[in-house]
């Protein structure tokens, strides 16, 4: 395997030459603690130097396998040559003009293909920003000044994000809105489908959170309901069928805005373009940023036309948002992913990766669900025979695993959760060679 190299030349090897982290990395690493604040967290204190396929390089000569894809954005691998062609053609010509000031192509190619590639043949517009947290907030106000209402529905265990009114959005306390309030109004959260702790049908639990919504908000005042597919930062919850189709349904019939935040679902990610794409749900306005542009910042609203055109001119936009320079690395990442069919790439990556998560499972009997879809696949860690969870053996594992060179997420309201977002580009051996450390890993901590 060690003669295999990716479209970068980077040899797509795990390869250990120090401890990890190893010497560089814990100067820079003192270097960093002394000047970036402390409240930017480190999953795994390694500096990178190159990165591409499935691998990260890093300052003392140590290669990783990336399980994290940069918290779902590499998905065409790191530094993808189209992605760099694009990147590099762009900065040389001009770098920024400001959209609203004098437009250029980049942006509306962009929103041409965010209309034809997000689920729905109905007319769409487009608006480009720079974070996801930007992207959700605009949704947001776009639902409200579409519907002349101000409530917005989110559920338990969302993550939408970091700044003010993401953060009333998102469920968790801690780390992301401990002591950051008073946070924004008329934001309410119902329970989620969520079958491994609820054990409910896809339809019931709409029931539960629909009724909820009724008694507590009512429908009339809903501008949105604002839901992720798949649940990122939450735990990859994955609802039961039928849920998404209810909630959706319901919200038609309410004239309700129905927002899907594919920010880390989207683009392939879930072995669909989208992860409502799964039931076929089609949204009112969606939400995207994370892997549609091969690592740049850029994220979109995209919805019906006539709701995209419900604000006035000049109530949306930025100065950066819809950089030159990010779109057109979106353009590169976008045909990366039509040109090597990276849909069935994450399919193929759930196809390796479920089975022998189940197994580990059986062996395992911590690991109380395997789940998710495409190369968006969790394990949540439990007492064994319960569902207490268990954050000490999760963040275990995740260090055995680090220590070994493959880096792992955790997630979950609970922090019991490990998650699995491989580039989609990662090869197969290397992906293999993962779950072998994984498994390692767990027997390692559990010490059977
Ligand atoms: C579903 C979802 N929404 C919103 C965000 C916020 O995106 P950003 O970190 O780019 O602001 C994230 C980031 O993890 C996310 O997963």
């Amino acid at each position: 395997m060690t003669d295999v190299l990716d479209q970068t030349g980077l040899q797509q090897r795990r390869h250990l030459v120090t401890e990890i982290p190893g010497p560089r990395s814990q100067e820079l690493m003192a270097r960093r603690q002394a000047t970036v604040s402390a409240g930017v967290g480190t999953t795994l204190p390694v500096f990178i130097t190159r990165a591409g396929g499935g691998v990260l390089e890093d300052v003392d000569g140590n290669t990783l396998i990336d399980l994290g894809s940069g918290i779902a954005v590499t998905s065409v691998g790191n530094a993808a040559p189209r992605v760099v062609e694009a990147v590099q053609a762009q900065v040389a010509d001009f770098t920024h003009t400001c959209f609203m000031v004098t437009p250029y192509e980049g942006y509306v190619a962009v929103c041409e293909a965010l209309a034809e590639l997000t689920p729905g043949d109905h007319a769409k517009k487009s608006a480009l920003f720079n974070s996801g947290s930007e992207a959700v907030e605009n949704a947001v106000k776009i639902a409200r000044h579409a519907t002349g209402r101000q409530a917005v529905v989110v559920f338990d265990h969302a993550y939408h994000g970091r700044t003010n009114l993401t953060m009333a959005l998102t469920a968790k306390n801690m780390p992301y809105k401990h002591r950051f309030g008073p946070f924004a109004g008329e934001v309410y959260r119902v329970p989620m489908s969520y079958p491994f702790r609820d054990g409910l049908s896809g339809p019931d639990a709409a029931v539960r959170a629909i009724s909820q919504i009724e008694v507590q908000v009512g429908a009339g005042n809903t501008a949105a309901v604002l839901i992720e597919p798949l649940q990122g930062e939450g735990g990859f919850i994955e609802p039961a069928p039928g849920f998404l189709t209810a909630i959706s349904e319901w919200c038609t019939a309410n004239g309700v805005v129905f927002i899907a935040d594919e920010i880390q679902s989207g683009f392939c990610r879930t072995g669909a373009w989208f992860g409502v794409d799964a039931e076929g749900v089609v949204p009112d306005l969606v939400t995207t940023a994370k892997g549609m542009a091969g690592g740049l910042p850029l994220a979109a609203v995209t919805g019906r036309a006539e709701i995209m055109d419900a604000v006035h001119p000049g109530g949306l936009g930025g100065t950066y948002g819809g950089n030159p320079v990010a779109c057109a690395a979106a353009l590169g990442a976008i045909e990366t992913m039509r040109a090597e069919d990276l849909v069935g790439a994450a399919r193929g990556i759930g196809e390796v990766m479920l089975p022998r998560l189940r197994t580990l499972a059986e062996r395992f009997p911590a690991i109380g669900d395997v789940r998710g879809r495409g190369a968006m696949i969790a394990v949540e860690l439990v007492r064994p025979g319960t569902t207490e969870p268990d954050a000490a053996l999760t963040g275990a594992v995740a260090k055995a695993c680090h220590a070994r060179g493959v880096v792992v997420l955790t997630a979950g309201s609970y922090g019991n959760v490990l998650r699995f977002l491989p580039p989609l580009v990662i090869g197969r051996d290397l992906l293999e060679e993962a779950l072998d450390v994984i498994e390692e890993a767990f027997a390692e901590v559990t010490g059977s």
